[in-house]
């Protein structure tokens, strides 16, 4: 019967497919993990991931690398080991630390697969020859080897573990929140070593990633987004409309954007569970709120 080689290509057509990584899922994942935000120079009309955006932090200016499949100026002689290297580590081909600017604080938590999905996707896209522009830093951060110890205090490399207490959905969100889109990391407030403050996980920074206010995420009402609904919440990381009729301006227009408008309904709802289900911080960080909050506007 004619059928049978059909579907016995199909089957293994579909076994190809589950058995290598996916540069389709890849690409997925690098829109969740807003890659393509930080190396591309968008204002100045960059090419896709070539790098040079710059990433204005109170350290000093950082300009993204080029990540392209480029031989001599991108990533064209990276091994898949190499990468995994960088995203799990935070560690060159040549053994060099990285900077926390590029958040592999969070990615260090992502899968072995998801790592293989980025990769294969990142061999995909076209070659671009753009030579990486030094970061402006004070001499006294120029060393790498000081990173050291801001890794040891820091950072906590391994991929997410799974909450066995929690459900599926739960932990998806986690991991989507924890590893991929990173939120914590313009959300959670910094001590001055750049390490984040502890008890205060999402609880908003006013003065944050380029320098701008980051809202306190957490459940609690007055100052965090406690009063805001499940549906409320989806919609926004949808569509940036606020349940005020305000839409998001700024660094989290360029995260929905680019990133969460993009997910699935299911990813998004993961998402909106895992950020409902913190605990709730009191943390003022617009002027407004202090007033009626307890917390102090200073810190
Ligand atoms: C918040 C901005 C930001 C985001 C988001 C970001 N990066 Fe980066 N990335 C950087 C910066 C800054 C550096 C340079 C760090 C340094 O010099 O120490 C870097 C370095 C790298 C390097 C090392 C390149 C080299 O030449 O050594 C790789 C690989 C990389 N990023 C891949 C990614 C991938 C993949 C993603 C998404 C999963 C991503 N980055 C998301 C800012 C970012
Ligand atoms: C690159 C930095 C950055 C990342 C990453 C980021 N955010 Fe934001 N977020 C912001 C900024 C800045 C604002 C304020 C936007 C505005 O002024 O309209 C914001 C606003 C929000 C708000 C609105 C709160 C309010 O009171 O208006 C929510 C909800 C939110 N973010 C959730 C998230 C979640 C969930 C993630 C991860 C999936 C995330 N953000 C990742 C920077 C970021």
């Amino acid at each position: 019967m004619a059928r049978w080689p059909a579907l016995i290509a199909l089957l293994l057509a579909s076994h190809a497919l589950a058995a290598g990584p996916d540069p389709a899922a890849g690409e997925y994942l690098f829109r969740a993990a807003g890659c393509a935000n930080c190396h591309t120079d968008r204002e100045h009309g960059g090419a896709p991931l070539a790098g040079g955006r710059k990433l204005a932090t109170p350290l000093g200016d950082f300009y993204t690398p080029n990540i392209t499949p480029d031989p001599d100026t991108g990533l064209g002689r990276w091994r898949e080991a190499d990468f995994r290297r960088a995203l799990r580590e935070g560690r060159g081909p040549d053994g060099r630390h990285y900077y926390p600017s590029f958040p592999y604080a969070a990615y260090t938590h992502l899968s072995d697969a998801d790592i293989g999905a980025l990769w294969a996707y990142l061999r995909t896209v076209p070659p671009v020859r753009q030579a990486n522009r030094p970061h402006a830093l004070p001499w006294y951060l120029q060393p790498r080897p000081l990173l050291v110890g801001w890794k040891r205090l820091y950072f906590h490399p391994g991929s997410y573990v799974p909450d066995p207490r929690k459900d599926a959905t739960w932990n998806r969100g986690a991991y989507l929140v924890q590893a991929v889109a990173h939120c914590a990391e313009c959300h959670t407030p910094r001590n001055r070593l750049g390490g984040f403050r502890v008890g205060l996980y999402l609880a908003g920074d006013k003065a944050g990633a380029e320098g701008g206010l980051v809202p306190n995420i957490t459940p609690d009402k007055a100052t965090g987004i406690g009063r805001w609904s499940r549906g409320e919440l989806i919609d926004y990381l949808k569509t940036g409309m606020r349940p005020d009729g305000d839409s998001a301006g700024g660094l989290m227009a360029e995260v929905i954007d680019n990133g969460l408008s993009r997910l699935t309904p299911q990813d998004i709802e993961a998402i909106a569970t895992y950020v409902q289900s913190v605990p709730p911080v009191v943390h003022a960080v617009r002027p407004a709120e202090a007033k009626s909050a307890q917390d102090e506007f200073e810190y």
